[in-house]
């Protein structure tokens, strides 16, 4: 088919012919114009490629004549082509399907109690390797505060042994979800709580990804509006493989976060949030914003962090699993002595464990992971090896750095 894209830049292809009425066509219709080649020569016809364009309030859109926009059940937010095409944009909601470019997914008939809320989006062409879904609003229920022990367990088995240890559903989904199927690659994590604003990026899968939300019972106040972007292989704004985020610009200035952070870090996490190295950049620096709390501390025993099994039998002698991993990190002078990996709920990266304030790294994407396993605590009293559930979570900030090149 003729459905193709190509880059931002337009290529305009003007048949100028004498006779002066003009038809705009774009390629979703060029296959059919080319078999009536003949008749068009009396036609001055202006051709574009479907390529992205911003309408109104910069909202992205895909270049169609206004008369493929409606057929494909798009809404006119602009003008593209020099004005032959409209820039149209595609929302679906609960239930939907799409394989338009830049869909957005919002909350229109989302269910007021318990169901499910999914859309499907296909491949808007033949070479999609990635969706990115940015979170523009993003407010579902919060994952479980409810800290009492509902079983013991021994390897993940409910058992009565001396050396069972509780079991928590604190900090887990377990009345809203939401998650993204993927292709192939890393699926991001399930996800629940507050993540305006955040995004993920998700391997395409060949036949359609699902986004899907399982709502539960209870008076929760919902909304979402998601932003869907597909990339073609060759595309230069892919994210690294292995990134659950990616991060381009040149400072970042908090949104380099945990999920739901400020409100309960989640359980069972594998978020990784890759920092692209920037240009005169060999390293970028990473520092830990939050102040008490953060939930994402350095310990001096860092080889305990990441460590535990996961269902946290080192909880309360060995330190804790909840962690941030950092490959090849180094101290701010270049010190290449620092550990790589944080755990705890103090100071965050900025504590007297570590000789600075920030911790960088020459990695490149940067890569920092926030893991988390299923056995999350909230008793204060227990060793601040393990990151608590009430605690925020981790956020950071970032700096491209050319000065220790
Ligand atoms: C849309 O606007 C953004 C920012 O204003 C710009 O970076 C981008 O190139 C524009 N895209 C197109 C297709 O014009
Ligand atoms: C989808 O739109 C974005 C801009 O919003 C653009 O960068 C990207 O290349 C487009 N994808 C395809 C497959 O055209």
């Amino acid at each position: 088919m003729g459905l193709q894209f190509f880059s931002i830049l337009a290529t305009l292809i003007i048949f100028l012919n004498t006779l002066g009425n003009i038809h705009a066509k774009s390629e979703a219709t060029e296959t059919l114009n080319q078999r009536h080649g003949k008749q068009l020569s009396i036609f001055q016809v202006i051709r574009f490629n479907n390529g992205p364009c911003n309408g109104t309030q910069s909202m992205p859109g895909t270049c169609y004549t206004s008369q493929e926009c409606s057929t494909r059940r798009g809404v006119s937010i602009g003008s593209c082509a020099n004005g032959f095409g409209v820039c149209c944009s595609f929302t679906i909601s609960c239930g939907g399907t799409t394989s338009e470019n830049t869909t957005i997914f919002n909350d229109e008939n989302i269910p007021s109690g318990m169901g499910t809320c999914t859309a499907t989006i296909c491949p808007a062409g033949n070479d999609i390797c990635q969706l990115r879904l940015d979170f523009d609003q993003f407010q579902i229920a919060g994952p479980s505060t409810v800290s009492l022990s509902v079983t013991k367990l021994v390897n993940g088995n409910p058992s009565a042994a001396a050396n069972a240890i509780p079991n928590a559903i604190l900090g887990q989904c377990i009345t809203d979800q939401f998650q993204v199927t993927s292709g192939s690659g890393v699926t991001p994590p399930v996800i629940c709580g507050i993540n305006t604003n955040q995004h993920v990026f998700v391997d395409a899968d060949a036949d359609c990804n699902m986004l899907m939300f399982q709502l539960g019972q209870g008076a929760v106040s919902r909304s979402f509006q998601i932003r869907v972007t597909q990339y073609a292989c060759t595309s230069p704004n892919l994210a690294p493989s292995g990134c659950t985020q990616y991060f381009t610009s040149d400072t970042g200035t908090g949104m380099v976060q945990s999920f739901n952070f400020g409100n309960g870090h989640l359980a069972d996490q594998d978020q990784v949030m890759c920092v692209r190295r920037n240009q005169n950049s060999c390293r970028v620096e990473a520092k830990d914003v939050c102040t008490a709390s953060s939930g994402m501390g350095a310990s001096t025993t860092a080889r305990f962090c990441c460590g535990s099994n996961t269902v946290g039998t080192a909880v309360g002698n060995a330190g804790g699993y909840d962690c941030l991993s950092l490959p090849f990190a180094e101290s701010k002078m270049g010190n290449m002595n620092v550990q790589s990996r944080f755990c705890g709920r103090n100071a965050g990266l900025s504590s007297s464990a570590m000789s600075s304030l920030t911790v960088c790294s020459r990695a490149s994407p940067f890569r920092v992971a926030f893991r988390s396993n299923a056995f999350e605590v909230s008793d204060m009293t227990l060793p601040n090896t393990e990151a608590k559930n009430v605690d925020k979570g981790v956020r950071l900030v970032y700096f491209q750095d050319s000065v220790m090149c």
